[in-house]
Order: C-alpha cells, then sequence, then structure tokens
C-alpha cells in the first residue's frame, strides 16, 4: 500500500485549512516507526539528542555526523512523516557554501526531507542559499538552545518589548527567505499568537502556548525517560522510565532465581546427539 506522505505542501496547507501540525523528536528506526504508525506529521531527528541519547550538557558537542547517523536510522522507520534533521552548532555558522554543503549532507547521506536552523536575521545568508540549493529549511526562534551560552541559560525570550520586536522581525525575514515553517520556542503564548497570525507559513510551538500552527515535544521528555530535568512546557504522556527500570528488576530478579529463561525460552536437543558429545 502507498501511504501519502506529510511534506512540505501539506505544512502550508494544513496552516491554510487551520489543521495542527504534530512533530516530535526521534532518533532511532524503532522509535521513529512507532510514532509513524500513530500517525505523527513529522519527525525531527533535533540536536537535542545530544542531551538525551549521548548525555551530554548542552547540545553544542553535536556533529553534522551524528546527525546522519540518526537521521538514517530515522527515516527507515517513517514511512508518512517528513524526516527533519536538525543542523548542529557551527555546522551553518562558518560560511554558506559551509553550510549549503552540510544542509546537503543531511538530505544525501541522512536521508532528512528537509533541515532546521536556529537563528533569525543572522543567518538569513545561509536560509537563502540552503533554499536555493532546493533543500527546504525550517527555522528556528525564541530559545535557541546553541546560543544558551550567548543567551545566559535556557531561558524564555521574547518577553521585553526589544526582544519580542527581534522575533517578529526575524521570523518575516526568515518567511522572506523561503523557510516553510518556524518552529517558537519557549516564548509567551500570546507573542507565538502574534507571530502565528502575521506568517503565511506555520509555526511549531515548544513552550510557545497553543495558538501555534503545530506543536513539538521532545519525546524522551514526553514519554517520561529523560529525569535529568523537566521543563515546565513538558506534559509527560506516559512514565516510561519507571515502566523500564521495573522491568528491568523483575528480570534481574528472574534471570538470578533461574525462573528466566522458562522453557518456552529456550531450544531443545536431540537427546541421542546430546548422548554422543
Ligand atoms: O533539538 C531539538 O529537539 C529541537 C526541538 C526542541 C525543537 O530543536
Amino acid at each position: 500500500m502507498t501511504v501519502k506522505k506529510f511534506t512540505t505542501a501539506s505544512f502550508l496547507e494544513a496552516k491554510k485549512k487551520g489543521e495542527k501540525i504534530s512533530m516530535l523528536t526521534a532518533y532511532d528506526y524503532s522509535t521513529a516507526k512507532l510514532l509513524d504508525d500513530a500517525g505523527i506529521d513529522s519527525l525531527l531527528v533535533g540536536d537535542s539528542l545530544g542531551m538525551v541519547m549521548l548525555g551530554y550538557a548542552n547540545t553544542l558537542q553535536v556533529t553534522v555526523d551524528d546527525i546522519i547517523h540518526h537521521c538514517k536510522a530515522v527515516a527507515r522507520g517513517a514511512q508518512r512523516a517528513m524526516v527533519i534533521g536538525d543542523m548542529p552548532f557551527l555546522s551553518y555558522h562558518i560560511s554558506v557554501e559551509e553550510s549549503v554543503r552540510n544542509a546537503g549532507r543531511l538530505i544525501q547521506e541522512g536521508n532528512a526531507h528537509a533541515v532546521k536552523l536556529e537563528g533569525g536575521e543572522e543567518i538569513i545568508d545561509k536560509v537563502k542559499a540552503i533554499v536555493r540549493a532546493q533543500i527546504p529549511v525550517i527555522a528556528h526562534l525564541g530559545l535557541t538552545p546553541q546560543s544558551v551560552n550567548l543567551l545566559g541559560g535556557f531561558k524564555v525570550q521574547g518577553k521585553s518589548e526589544e526582544q519580542a520586536r527581534k522575533i517578529i522581525r526575524d521570523a518575516l525575514l526568515l518567511q522572506e527567505a523561503g523557510a516553510f515553517a518556524i518552529v517558537l520556542e519557549c516564548v509567551p503564548e500570546l507573542l507565538a499568537k502574534m507571530i502565528t497570525e502575521k506568517l503565511d507559513i506555520p509555526t511549531i510551538g515548544i513552550g510557545a502556548g497553543k495558538y501555534c500552527d503545530g506543536q513539538v515535544l521532545v519525546t524522551q521528555d514526553m514519554f517520561g525517560m529523560f529525569s535529568d530535568f523537566k521543563p515546565k512546557f513538558v506534559k509527560q504522556y506516559a512514565q516510561l522510565g519507571g515502566i523500564i527500570q521495573e522491568a528491568c528488576r523483575q528480570y534481574i530478579e528472574e534471570m538470578k532465581a533461574m525462573t528466566f529463561p522458562a522453557k518456552e525460552h529456550t531450544f531443545a536437543m536431540d537427546e541421542e546427539i546430546l548422548a554422543k558429545l
């Protein structure tokens, strides 16, 4: 059966029709497959993988090769969902040429359908060049975790008039530069609403309230599998961390008591052959 894929055109169509766009992060084949089967519209191979998969304190150590490695796995698990590869720190900061090359690697080697970049006015030349290379771009404004050192921590953005005006201006510039959607992270709900209403392209919110055209969450956060910290905007839809730990405790207990493996998990052997050994 051929599956109708969720594409950049679907993003714009959804905005026009007022239908919300669902996005979650994914970093591996089996999770991507589960989320795709459940009907998710898009899967973001976010550089958040540095924190939730690799155990770094922030996203700054993630490389293009890391994203490609995880993107390949996610792309194999996604039948319908659009796969978005996150461009990591320094992969689009040095030159336009390097930015296009790195974006191209996420498409060509990682099998992503689009790439995501953090920033506004300062990256407009890179966004335009990547789009000119026929690679769809999703932008990311507000709290941009790759700027954590400059921002002085993971803080809500856009509360002051100056910050809010900059985010609005950046959003319009990114739309003009050819971005097909914009992630708004950790901005006040009514600022996100205003931006959403000003744009023809969809906004995807994370900690940006309900008026965005879509929502994204880090999968490990929403499944209760990441316990280092829990941002205010996360809703845990399941507590899989506890379920996994309980299953692990039971496994340890049973294998020590030799009740696992049981007969049904074991392979038999012909007794005559056994006797000859
Ligand atoms: O890296 C990531 O997972 C992200 C989302 C939080 C939007 O950028």
